[in-house]
């Protein structure tokens, strides 16, 4: 059984990080120098364990590496205004965390392992959060199933780890993205709204086919005859039509970000109205034709919002004019980053201090 106060920590005898390694990091690459690792047996969660960044060994009998029995979370700490370092809505990244853990029939982690682990880790690996704006750290905690057999049923025995490291977000360019008529990335009753490993694996293949096409992204949606308009990639998807933010309402084929929670609660406390309601395709395109389709956008962690350009379906196309420091999109952003780094006050009780 795990302890809070006494994490076992073995620290790198010399730090990797060097001058000019913070600056525009290729998202994913460049590990900080621990890691934190914690193993579920004998039906629960031992003791937590923070080391040097590291390989580790596991056999080929694992069952997540047939399975896929494996689920993340991905969420960002911020150098603040007064130099302390913020990790953003981790309490809320834990709930979402144990919603996929139990859709995928994996052992719940407590709350404390999850929140000391990530502090613990962050005091230790602070100089890796990057002071430059628009940069921060990428804290990825996930759980995966680690038990060693080949039977297709839930293990027994699993790993948490959490990694980290240094990134700009993603997106910077507008992008052009194609609605997805053919592939569905999540079904009714399936697990699109869990972040587990699967739902991303099984959208590369077609935005492979959009990236070689010329587009960013592609807009899932719901493959029904109206086409209802879900996600854009590994985004959240938001529009701003008629002066209202309007979003596809949360259901079981739609993950429940957390920048799109935030930018939600932040619209309405700057009085900006908000709609969370089903967006058919062609209701996009009227609007547009009408005018009163006005921004449209990703929100997602690594990203924080992504401007969308160009809307294509099929033969038709929507050019949207370029974002401006005005855009509701770039208000809304601003005002995000403004809480997270301490410029403003932190109304909602977001900001964690290491
Ligand atoms: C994020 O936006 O942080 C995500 O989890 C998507 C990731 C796969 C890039």
């Amino acid at each position: 059984m795990f302890t809070l106060d006494a994490f076992q920590i073995t620290k790198v005898p010399e730090s990797r990080l060097k001058p000019g390694m913070l600056d525009q990091p290729v998202f994913g690459q460049l590990p900080t120098d621990h890691m934190f690792m914690a193993s579920y047996r004998n039906g629960q969660w031992e003791q937590g364990e923070i080391l040097p960044f590291q390989p580790i060994q596991l056999s080929p009998f694992t069952s997540c590496l047939h399975y896929a029995q494996t689920v993340f979370e991905g969420m960002k700490a911020f150098r603040m205004n007064d130099g302390n370092v913020n990790i953003f809505r981790l309490d809320r990244h834990h709930t979402r965390l144990e919603l996929s853990l139990n859709r995928m029939a994996m052992p719940s982690l407590p709350q404390e392992l999850f929140r000391e682990g990530i502090l613990q880790l962050l005091d230790l690996d602070r100089n890796w959060v990057p002071d430059t704006e628009d940069a921060a750290l990428y804290v990825r905690p996930f759980v995966f199933a680690s038990e060693a057999q080949v039977g297709a049923k839930p293990a027994n025995e699993f790993l948490y780890m959490v990694v980290c490291f240094p990134v700009v977000p993603l997106f910077q360019k507008a992008i052009r993205v194609k609605v997805e008529t053919h592939y569905r990335r999540a079904a009714p009753g399936g697990t699109g709204a869990a972040k587990c490993g699967g739902n991303y694996a099984g959208s590369f293949y077609p935005t492979k086919l959009a990236l070689e096409q010329g587009f960013q992204q592609v807009i899932w949606t719901d493959g029904s005859p109206e086409f209802h308009v879900e996600e854009s990639g590994t985004m959240n998807l938001m529009f701003v039509m008629d002066g209202k933010l309007v979003t596809p309402p949360l259901s079981d084929t739609i993950l429940d970000g957390i920048t799109r929670d935030s930018l939600l609660h932040i619209a309405r406390a700057e009085g900006i109205p908000v709609e969370e309601r089903q967006i058919t395709t062609a209701e996009l395109f009227e609007a547009f034709e009408k005018g009163i389709l006005e921004e449209a956008f990703g929100a997602g962690t690594a990203a924080v919002v992504a401007p969308i350009s160009e809307i294509v379906w099929d033969e038709r196309s929507i050019n949207l004019p370029s974002v401006t420091a005005n855009s509701i999109q770039m208000q809304l952003k601003k005002s995000l980053e403004n809480i997270r780094r301490g410029y403003i006050e932190d109304p909602f009780g977001w900001n964690n201090i290491v």
